[in-house]
C-alpha cells in the first residue's frame, strides 16, 4: 500500500488539488445544466437566466461538456488515490448508523470536537460518502442522457431516458442541498477551510 507523501499536512496535496478542481466542475456543472434544463423546463418552472451559465442552450452544454471531462478526470484521480494510499480505510472506516445518530445528536447540542481535522466525524463519513455516491449517480444518469443509444443496459436501469432525466434532475438538487450545508458546515469552523486550501 503506498503511502500519504506529506506526513505535515492535515489533507495532502493531491486531495486539496483534486477537491478544489472537483468543487469547480460540480460548480460549472449545476449552472450550466440549469441553462440546459431551461430549454425545456420540464419540471414546469426555469432558473432564472441571472443564476444560469452559457447565455443560450448550445453555450450550457459547451459549458457542461467541457466540466463534464473536469469531474471525470477528479473523480477518478481522487479513486485512483484513495485506494492506493489507503484513504478509505483511514477516513471513512468504521460508519455505522449508532455512530451517526451520536454525532448528529452532538452536533447539534455542540459537543462535537473538531480538535483533530484529520479526523472525520461519522456525520462528515456519512456525509462524504453519500456525495461521492451522489457523483456517480450523477456521471452514470449523465451518460445516459449524452448517449442513450450506446448505454442501452444503463439506460433501462435507470428508466430510459425519461427515467435518466429525473434521476439527474433529482441528484443535482440533493448535490445543491448538499453544497449549502457543506459550505455552511465549513464556514462555522473557518480552520477547516484553511487545512483545504493550504494543507494546515
Ligand atoms: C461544490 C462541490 C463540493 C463538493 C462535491 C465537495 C466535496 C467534498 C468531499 C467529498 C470532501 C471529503 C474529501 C476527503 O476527505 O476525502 C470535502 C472536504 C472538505 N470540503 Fe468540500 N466539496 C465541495 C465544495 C466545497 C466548498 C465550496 C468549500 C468551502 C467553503 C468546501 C470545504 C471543504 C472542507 C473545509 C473540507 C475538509 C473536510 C472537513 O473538515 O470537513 N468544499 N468536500
Amino acid at each position: 500500500m503506498m503511502q500519504e507523501i506529506d506526513r505535515t499536512s492535515i489533507h495532502p496535496w493531491w486531495l486539496r488539488m483534486v477537491h478544489w478542481l472537483n468543487a469547480a466542475a460540480v460548480i460549472i456543472l449545476i449552472l450550466s445544466g440549469w441553462q440546459i434544463y431551461n430549454a425545456t423546463g420540464f419540471m414546469g418552472f426555469k432558473f432564472p437566466p441571472q443564476v444560469t451559465l452559457g447565455r443560450w442552450l448550445g453555450g450550457g452544454i459547451m459549458w457542461h461538456f467541457a466540466a463534464m471531462w473536469l469531474l471525470w478526470a477528479t473523480a477518478f484521480f481522487y479513486l485512483v488515490m484513495a485506494t492506493f494510499t489507503g484513504r478509505w480505510k483511514r477516513q471513512f472506516w468504521p460508519v455505522s448508523p449508532g455512530g451517526i445518530l451520536r454525532d448528529l445528536k452532538d452536533t447539534f447540542t455542540g459537543k462535537l470536537s473538531h480538535a483533530d481535522l484529520r479526523v472525520y466525524n461519522y456525520v462528515q463519513k456519512a456525509v462524504y460518502l453519500f456525495v461521492m455516491l451522489d457523483i456517480v449517480v450523477l456521471i452514470c444518469s449523465g451518460l445516459v442522457l449524452w448517449k442513450p443509444v450506446q448505454f442501452p443496459t444503463l439506460r433501462t436501469v435507470l428508466g430510459d431516458y425519461e427515467g435518466a432525466r429525473l434521476i439527474h434532475f433529482i441528484a443535482m438538487v440533493v448535490m445543491c442541498g448538499f453544497i449549502v450545508v457543506h459550505v455552511v458546515m465549513a464556514l462555522l469552523v473557518p480552520k477547516t477551510i484553511k487545512a483545504m486550501l493550504w494543507g494546515r
